[in-house]
């Protein structure tokens, strides 16, 4: 059951939650004192509770942007036996439901967009865009064991009101169209037969109209056998993405598994700008 997180067992619970999916240090989870005063000033606190136990959690504050008031979501987790149940798109979606009564029509938030995962929820489920990466963005590490392999994150813009989010709501994935667009293009970095990056010459493909950037199924488990080669993938999509938006691309869609089931996951980037691709914002 998704619900607001109001009691102070249930925000004590957040802290405990924080520390099992991230395993963040005393040092890094965030401090109880600063949990009740953005929550007592009107900041949105959304738990999942199987029971009384919180299983999962979504925070979002307030925020500017482009002059325009925004909710900038810091942090969604679920814990690890309760995932792929939809907790998290149901946490996201009550999110959405809670900006739109504050009269709020975006969301923002960041993600490694090395997490083949959060590509697919983020961009394939609730149809978010982006066109800004940000180079280790907590800095090159942290205690959480999700962060050892710098911090780099797309910051993505969540059109709470767009057409295309609706469709996306609505189940349509575009997976079809996706794939369809995907065959037709050379990657920037392509995930080749022993499952390293390679690139590919950047002049050329900058002058494409539609590029794509792979990106493993697993990073987690590319990290825990091979930190060097998670490393590499680190290294090969801060260049494509670094120089892609540069050159007047952004982030339009992800798709996972596009050769197969254990395939990597492809990002189509395309040339132009996010008021073309959402006019009706
Ligand atoms: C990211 C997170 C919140 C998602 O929560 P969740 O409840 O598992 O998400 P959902 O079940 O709603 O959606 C997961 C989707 O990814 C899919 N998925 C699972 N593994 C995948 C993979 N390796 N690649 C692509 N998609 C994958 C699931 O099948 C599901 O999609 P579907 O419903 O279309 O089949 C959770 O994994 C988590 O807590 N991660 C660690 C912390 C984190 O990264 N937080 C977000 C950034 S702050």
């Amino acid at each position: 059951m998704i619900r607001d997180i109001t009691a102070l067992g249930d925000l004590l619970q957040v802290e405990e939650l924080e520390k099992t999916v991230w395993a963040l240090s005393d040092q890094d989870v965030m401090p109880l004192t600063l949990i009740i005063a953005s929550k007592e000033a009107g900041n949105i606190w959304l738990g999942a509770f199987d029971g009384d136990k919180l299983v999962g959690f979504a925070f979002g504050f307030l925020g500017r942007e482009n002059g325009r008031t925004m909710i900038h979501s810091h942090m969604l987790a679920v814990r690890e036996s309760y995932q792929d149940l939809d907790l998290g798109y149901k946490l996201k979606l009550t999110q959405r439901d809670r900006a739109l009564a504050m009269g709020i029509r975006q969301m923002t938030w960041t993600f490694d967009p090395l997490q083949s995962k959060n590509a697919h929820l983020n961009f394939a489920k609730l149809g978010v865009v982006s066109r800004t990466y940000k180079t280790d963005f907590y800095g090159p590490e942290t205690s959480s064991l999700l962060h050892r392999n710098s911090t780099d994150r797309l910051w993505v813009e969540w059109r709470l009101t767009s057409k295309h989010v609706q469709q996306r709501l609505q189940g349509k994935d575009g997976r079809a169209e996706v794939l369809e667009v995907l065959s037709r293009l050379q990657p920037l970095v392509q995930f080749d037969g022993s499952g390293e990056p390679a690139r590919t010459e950047l002049g050329a493909a900058l002058g494409r109209q539609r590029i794509c950037i792979e990106i493993p199924t697993d990073i987690n488990s590319v990290q825990r056998k091979d930190p060097e080669l998670a490393r590499e993938w680190r290294q090969a999509t801060r260049w494509a993405f670094t120089e892609a938006l540069q050159a007047g691309f952004f982030v339009a869609e992800f798709c996972r598994s596009v050769r197969g089931n254990q395939g990597p996951g492809a990002y189509v980037l395309q040339k132009g700008t996010v008021e073309e691709f959402i006019p009706e914002f």
